[in-house]
């Protein structure tokens, strides 16, 4: 099988030069730091994890013979490659902030990842893309599900997280398809949902939790504004968990989720970036 990304759906890479998280305040998500913090401990893992992303795809490109896949396969590289390039400055901003433990994280990423590439078999490497491609598209389709969600955040902010959520779900299925293209197996690739979902989710936790500790907000008084913001929210979050589970079914796709006219909603708001 090929490409099942519907054909009204193009993946290509948007220009973009966010110069906006910048001279921000600090807590940008509505002046929350337990939001604003997780939201940036995910991002820190963008760079390289996209990187890696693209390797591990980019490894699988010759085998593919289907053309639609292999256009596919190029609007992928060049999203994730922008999408690295722009958390890279976002980044860079947070650790200009004075958050310096981030660097030496960044560098821990790196290297694990690079050992991932050299250890580890192929398929494995694609499997794992295809698991994290998955937790993070539908946390996409969270965000562009519920703009409720991004109420109060800087503008400048919504931006780069909408834009990065909208090409999230354009290429959802990319690597899914290569690795359905090269006969991967099902095992292996819900192992690597259940491994990457035990790491990197603990990984951001422990982030989140060293920002908030530096910052003196490791209290009652942010886990109670916490759960606040999220009462009658839970809806949402149950959807999130349905959502997830999804990918453990053997005849499982992205697309099942059939979610692109949000892409289109935001591409009617966004003429400029559309
Ligand atoms: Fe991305
Ligand atoms: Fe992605």
């Amino acid at each position: 099988m090929g490409t099942a990304t519907p054909s009204n759906v193009k993946i290509k890479a948007r220009r973009m030069n966010f110069k906006h998280t910048q001279n921000k305040p600090r807590y940008w998500h509505h002046g929350d730091p337990f939001l604003t913090h997780a939201l940036t401990s995910a991002s820190i893992f963008f760079p390289e994890g996209e990187r890696f992303f693209i390797r591990s795809v980019r490894h699988f490109e010759k085998e593919i013979t289907d053309p639609q896949l292999r256009e596919d396969i190029k609007g992928f590289i060049a999203q994730e490659a922008t999408h690295g390039h722009e958390h890279t400055k976002y980044n860079d901003d947070v650790i200009g902030q004075g958050y310096r433990f981030l660097k030496p994280v960044e560098r821990q990423v790196k290297i694990g990842l690079a050992m991932l590439n050299k250890y580890s078999p192929k398929q494995f490497q694609l499997a794992v893309t295809v698991a994290l491609e998955h937790i993070t598209s539908i946390a996409a389709g969270m965000l562009l599900a519920h703009p409720e969600l991004m109420e109060g955040v800087e503008p400048e902010h919504q931006e780069i997280w909408l834009w990065h959520a909208v090409e999230e779900t354009e290429h959802k299925a990319v690597a899914f398809d290569v690795y359905d293209y090269i006969g991967g197996k099902y095992w292996i690739r819900v192992l690597a949902l259940g491994l990457a979902t035990m790491l990197f989710l603990p990984a951001v936790f422990f982030l989140l939790s060293r920002f908030l500790i530096m910052d003196k907000k490791f209290n009652r008084k942010t886990f109670r504004d916490l759960k606040d913001y999220h009462e009658g929210k839970g809806h949402i979050f149950k959807e999130l968990g349905a959502h997830y589970l999804e990918y453990y079914r053997r005849d499982f796709h992205p697309w099942d989720l059939q979610n692109q006219h949000h892409i289109d909603e935001w591409k009617n708001n966004n003429k400029t970036f559309a």
